[in-house]
């Protein structure tokens, strides 16, 4: 038998919308179930409004009728379901693959609660198989992939440097970090002058749905 793990974790953490809440609708395959399920529930008269962390995630809130604020205008959010690359067992989360790890971030670390769904082929032990995006400015490219290069073992530019965020910034992809603690990690990224974001999420995410086999599992920060 086979399983849609994504579509089940994705309408577990939807079970969480309630009446009244901003809602941060997250970017990706499994973020689109959600937000699906979002707009089924909309149309049967629940009443939210939304923030999207893509331009691909609004517009898929638009053609279902989810009524949507623009983020620069929205300080808190209540809850956020997004999903993500690789997620450990402390929660500490890789985002990125989809681009849009800055919004991502910035929605979740307004938000009251941001919940990760996921199949269970995200759940690691350790993280780092999973490349780790870092958001450049194309102005200061060249200088930023010289500091890349120290730090991780092999860094591509996304599509050859023609990959675009949102943002209309570049993507770096990189792999093998030479630094194993996430922690120091980010920082020592988020020091360099012209990264304007990664996909490291420390302490933004505080509950994860992962379905595996059909059966979803709901782990909680702190246990
Ligand atoms: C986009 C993301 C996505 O949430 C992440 O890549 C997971 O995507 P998918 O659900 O398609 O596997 O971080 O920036």
């Amino acid at each position: 038998m086979t399983f849609d793990n994504k579509k089940l974790a994705a309408e577990a953490a939807v079970a969480e919308v309630r009446d009244g809440m901003v809602v941060g609708l997250g970017t990706g395959s499994t973020a689109a179930f959600a937000i699906d399920a979002i707009g089924r529930r909309v149309a049967q008269g629940l009443r939210v409004t939304a923030v999207a962390t893509s331009v691909a995630s609004a517009e898929q809130a638009r053609r279902l009728n989810i009524p949507l604020l623009d983020f620069a205008d929205v300080a808190r959010v209540d809850l956020t379901i997004d999903g993500t690359d690789e997620i450990d067992g402390a929660l500490v989360a890789v985002k990125g693959a989809g681009g849009a790890m800055l919004r991502e971030k910035a929605v979740a670390a307004a938000s009251t609660r941001m919940v990760v769904i996921a199949d269970g082929s995200k759940q690691v032990e350790r993280l780092g198989a999973a490349k780790l995006p870092v958001e450049v400015l194309p102005f200061a490219r060249a200088f930023v992939l010289s500091r890349l290069v120290e730090l991780f073992d092999r860094v591509e530019l996304r599509d050859a440097g023609s990959y675009r965020t949102d943002n209309d910034n570049v993507v770096a992809d990189c792999h093998d970090a030479q630094v194993s603690d996430p922690g120091v990690l980010a920082a020592v990224l988020q020091a360099i002058p012209g990264v304007v974001g990664h996909g490291l999420f420390l302490d933004e995410v505080d509950a994860a749905y992962i379905a595996t086999d059909g059966v979803v599992a709901r782990v909680e920060r702190g246990g």
